[in-house]
Order: structure tokens, then sequence, then C-alpha cells
């Protein structure tokens, strides 16, 4: 069972030039506003007030690290996908988190967090597609798991393997989780105690 010690709040940034050192395993959470990346983070580390959630989407703005037993990074990023946002400051951020992706040589794993509850959308499938062609390594992370039937969610996350697997040969590891049970929530610290042993 991997155990978070300690996971503290290490700095804000704008940019990918802004971050800390690149010297320790980084793990990003990212998807679409309000899906529940902040949450997840805050339930993994069991800190609810760790990172800053909102029931209002765009709450998170910055490339936020969180350091986790003094070893690794936990990154919280601002959601994609907010129809709400003014334009100019939609496509700064977009250009941000894209930056952030593709220049952080110690971003060991990309977990890209879905709605249980929807159908597959576009703007996800495509965001997937690009860190593919990036060749940046992700998982699937399915979020909110509490919020319908167990049968309902599995018949969604069938649903979003078959679609992908119409423009894919394989699938990227896939979880389900609920920052209100705490579901998954093990199965993703196994995931990055297991590539932290890689690094
Ligand atoms: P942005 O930073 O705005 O992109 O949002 P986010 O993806 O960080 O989402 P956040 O964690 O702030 O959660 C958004 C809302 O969803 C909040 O009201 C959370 O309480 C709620 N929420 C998040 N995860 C879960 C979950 O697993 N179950 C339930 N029931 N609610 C959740
Ligand atoms: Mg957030």
């Amino acid at each position: 069972m991997t155990v978070i010690n300690s996971a503290e709040f290490l700095k804000s940034s704008t940019s990918f030039e802004q971050c800390p050192t690149e010297n320790l395993p980084e793990y990003a959470f990212i998807g679409r506003s309000n899906v529940g990346k902040s949450s997840l983070i805050n339930k993994l580390c069991s800190q609810p007030k760790l990172a800053k959630t909102s029931s209002t989407p765009g709450k998170t703005q910055l490339i936020n690290h969180f350091l986790i037993n003094q070893q690794w990074f936990l990154v919280d990023l601002p959601g994609y996908g907010f129809a709400k946002m003014p334009v100019k400051l939609k496509k700064k951020m977009e250009i941000m988190i894209n930056e952030y992706l593709v220049n952080r040589p110690n971003l060991l794993n990309i977990y890209v967090l879905v709605d249980s509850r929807h159908e597959p959308l576009e703007i996800d499938l495509d965001f997937m597609a690009r860190l593919a062609l990036n060749q940046l390594p992700f998982s699937i992370v399915f979020t909110k798991a509490d919020k319908n039937k167990k049968t309902r969610t599995m018949e969604n996350i069938d649903k979003y393997k078959e679609v992908l697997l119409q423009s894919w040969e394989e699938l990227p590891p896939i979880f389900l989780t609920s920052s209100e049970t705490g579901l998954g929530t093990s199965d993703i610290l196994e995931d990055i105690a297991r590539i932290n042993l890689l690094y």
C-alpha cells in the first residue's frame, strides 16, 4: 500500500519556465474544467484543503506544484474547455498548459480526468490525441463515480473504450475514481509508486 506521508504546496507558476527544478518525478492532473482535478489531488493526499476546489468551473488558473513525501511532485493544472471564460484568457491558458506538458522532461505521466457520467466528448478525445501525437504518456481517470449507479458508470466507460478503439490500436491505462468515497485512489497511488521505481 502506497502512502502519502507529507504533501505540501510548493509553488504556483504561470509558465513552464517558472516551474520548480526538474529533479523529481512529476505527475500532472488535467481535464475539462470542473471535472474534479483539484478534489482528486486532495483525496490522494488526504488533505481536503490542499488544492483549491470550487463548484464553479475555472477555479484553478495556474500550474500548481505539490511536493509529496519530499520525493515527487503532483501538479494541479487549470481545466480546459470552460465555455464562459473570455476567449483571450482561454487561449493564454491553453498555451500555458501545452507548453508545460511538452517542456517537462521529468513529467512521467499525465492523468487525464474525464467525468464518468458523460458520453465521450470531442474536446477530451482531441486532447488525448494531441498527447499521443507528442508521445506523452497518459492514463484516463474517470471521476465522480459516486454520482451514478455502478452499472451505468461501467456502461459509460465501455462506450468510451469503444470510441477510443475506433481510432487507436491500444487503450491507455484506465482508472475509475471518486473523490467522495476515495474509490480508485489507491490504484492511482500504486501506479505512481510503480512509475517512481522506474525513474
Ligand atoms: P477547475 O480547477 O475549475 O478546472 O476544476 P477541477 O477540475 O479542479 O474541479 P474541482 O476539484 O474544483 O471540483 C469541481 C466540483 O466537483 C466541486 O464542487 C467538487 O466538490 C465536485 N467533485 C469533484 N470530484 C467529485 C467526486 O468525485 N464526487 C462528487 N460527488 N463531486 C466531486
Ligand atoms: Mg482545480
